[in-house]
């Protein structure tokens, strides 16, 4: 159409030239829009109506052919941007074509910028560098985030040719969802329909976005006791990714081995530390996530208390011995440390601070016997008060001691009843307590019935190996006349109803034998009921009488 178009207007220009000049005189050039490729190489053929046809360019032309009316040239390295050409030919006068080569060039480079490690909402520059390509005005760049086409960027206003580089730049606001999304930078230089469409792309480029809202927690006892072991968490909440937030952990200078761990939108850090210096420690959590980096620290205090060493000298004593009581503080042992020596009760002696060496004398008595002695070690962190403590029970030898409680001089006790003598002493080693009653040793603690033979005074003599101690017991036994009455009452009655029996058994058989029936008869009848024993006894002489 061009070519057409191009020919008609030359056509219409010969023919008017053809009415001045009354000839039909042209140069021409073919193609009449040369392309091509820098540094490449294009075959140019002049044709005219005339002789002496020439090229004239600044680029190596070498002939290759000629014809009549026409010569071709092969132009090569056209690796320059001065482009024109300048066909000729000796007609009357110099006739000329001119025509103009499209030098192309792909893309020589297409670089991203590096985009830093992003914070989450802060602005960002991506930038792409395309440069050795031409012509710049049929040249697309376009920026793509994943699918997503962030710019499309085009240069028809330019109006250097030349392969300059060109830069294409978008501002982007970090986004969460940005994380690990690819970036890159793709460019087509469009030359169709005289030539092709060529498209280059960048390398790719990951996107690193990081959201670190939330400051890192620290979670540690503030006190420490020196070579023990505590549990510590470092947390950093609302970070994205978790999985990307690094830890770092160090106490009192050192750096400290940890394990990690995620829950949705939180990273933590678990260690178990340990220090054996006395002193305040820092304790340092360090979270890096991406670009950022927060710190949390806490103080701990490092304490040690000394081991308490009780020493009770001697630890078994008689009564009335002087002993030592001593208590001392043995090893590492934090600032403004006491001690003290008490017993269940009551403080018995309290030291300075700091000071390692406490004592305490007792004198012994017999209530000292399994008395505790503590020796105790405190100290003050952080307003509450550590302490260790150790303990040793004391033996007291004594000897025998009978007192009112365990053997009261006097005992009552009621006839008849069931019940036991006993008699015990207060002594260590417990004393063994006899017993004696009339010379005669006596079974103590033994339930017996009560007699009347056990009234009197008991000899009690307790022993341990410390001594002895004796007390006479008076025991008295309490008559029971009321049982001896109701027995004496029962045997009476008991007498009398067998006797009567007996007696009215044998008138009864001794009256059938002699016929003194009706006498007794008769004299029951006549006589009071009270009267009988009487009249029997009359009768049973009467009978004897008789007999
Ligand atoms: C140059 O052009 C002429 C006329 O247009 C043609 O006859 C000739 O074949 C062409 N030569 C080449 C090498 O194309
Ligand atoms: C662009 O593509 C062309 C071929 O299509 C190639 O020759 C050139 O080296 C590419 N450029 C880059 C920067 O990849
Ligand atoms: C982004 O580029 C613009 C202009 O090119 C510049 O003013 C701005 O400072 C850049 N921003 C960043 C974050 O690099
Ligand atoms: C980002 O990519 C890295 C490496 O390819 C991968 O390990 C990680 O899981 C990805 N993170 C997310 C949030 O997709
Ligand atoms: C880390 O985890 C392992 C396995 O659960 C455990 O044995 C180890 O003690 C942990 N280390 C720390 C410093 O918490
Ligand atoms: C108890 O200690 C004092 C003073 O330290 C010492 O004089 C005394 O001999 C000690 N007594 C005993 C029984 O060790
Ligand atoms: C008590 O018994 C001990 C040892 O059997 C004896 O030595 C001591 O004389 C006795 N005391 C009395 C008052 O009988």
């Amino acid at each position: 159409m061009q070519r057409f178009l191009t020919f008609f207007l030359l056509a219409s220009g010969s023919w008017a030239f053809e009415k001045g000049a009354a000839k039909e005189d042209f140069v021409r050039i073919s193609p009449e829009n040369p392309m091509v490729q820098f540094g490449g190489s294009l075959v140019l053929n002049c044709s005219a109506s005339c002789e002496n046809i020439g090229l004239e360019t600044a680029f190596t032309k070498v002939l290759i052919g000629e014809g009549p009316g026409w010569k071709a040239f092969n132009l090569s390295n056209v690796d320059h941007w001065t482009a024109n050409l300048l066909c000729y030919a000796n007609c009357e006068g110099l006739q000329t074509a001119r025509a103009t080569i499209t030098i192309y060039k792909p893309p020589e480079s297409i670089k991203l910028d590096p985009v830093p490690e992003m914070e989450v909402g802060k602005p960002y520059n991506l930038t792409c560098w395309v440069s050795g390509v031409a012509p710049i005005q049929n040249l697309t760049v376009t920026l793509l985030k994943g699918a997503e086409q962030l710019l499309v960027k085009t240069f028809e206003h330019h109006t250097e040719p030349e392969a300059g580089p060109v830069a294409v730049s978008h501002r982007i606001i970090a986004q969460q969802s940005d994380h690990n999304k690819t970036v890159t930078c793709q460019t087509s230089l469009d030359l169709r329909p005289r030539g092709p469409l060529l498209k280059n792309t960048s390398h790719n480029i990951s996107l690193r976005s990081f959201d670190f809202a939330g400051a890192p927690q620290l979670h540690a006892d503030l006190s420490l006791e020196a070579g023990t072991k505590m549990k510590v968490t470092c947390d950093a909440p609302q970070v994205s990714p978790a999985e990307e937030a690094m830890f770092h952990l160090w106490f009192a200078r050192r750096p400290v081995t940890f394990n990690t761990s995620v829950m949705g939108d939180e990273a933590s850090a678990q260690a178990v530390v340990t220090s054996s210096s006395v002193g305040e420690h820092e304790l340092i959590c360090t979270v890096s996530l991406g670009p950022v980096t927060k710190n949390a620290k806490k103080t701990v205090n490092v304490f040690a208390l000394p081991t308490p060493v009780l020493q009770v000298d001697s630890a078994e004593a008689v009564v009335n011995q002087a002993v030592n009581i001593t208590c001392g503080a043995d090893g590492n042992a934090s600032p403004g440390f006491k001690m003290q020596i008490r017993d269940a009760a009551n403080i018995l002696a309290s030291s300075n601070q700091d000071q390692r060496f406490l004592q305490h004398a007792v004198i012994t008595q017999e209530e000292d016997n399994g008395r505790e002695f503590i020796c105790r070690v405190t100290l003050i962190v952080d307003g509450h008060t550590e302490e260790r403590r150790i303990s040793q029970k004391l033996t007291v030898f004594y000897g025998p001691q009978i007192e009112d409680s365990n053997c009261p001089r006097t005992l009552t006790w009621k006839e008849g009843s069931l019940t036991s003598f006993t008699c015990s002493a207060l002594g260590n080693p417990k004393p063994t307590v006899q017993c004696w009653k009339d010379g005669r040793p006596y079974n103590i603690g033994e339930p017996q019935v009560v007699q009347r033979e056990h009234d009197g005074i008991y000899h009690c003599n307790a022993t341990n190996q410390y001594g002895s101690d004796v007390r006479d017991v008076t025991l008295h036994v309490e008559f029971s006349q009321s049982i001896g009455l109701i027995i004496g009452c029962i045997l009476a009655v008991v007498a009398v109803v067998a006797f009567v029996t007996v007696i009215a058994y044998k008138i009864y058989y001794h009256n059938q034998r002699i016929g003194t029936y009706y006498l007794w008869r008769r004299g029951k009848q006549q006589q009071s009921p009270q009267a009988v024993g009487n009249s029997a006894e009359q009768s049973f002489l009467n009978g004897n009488a008789n007999v």
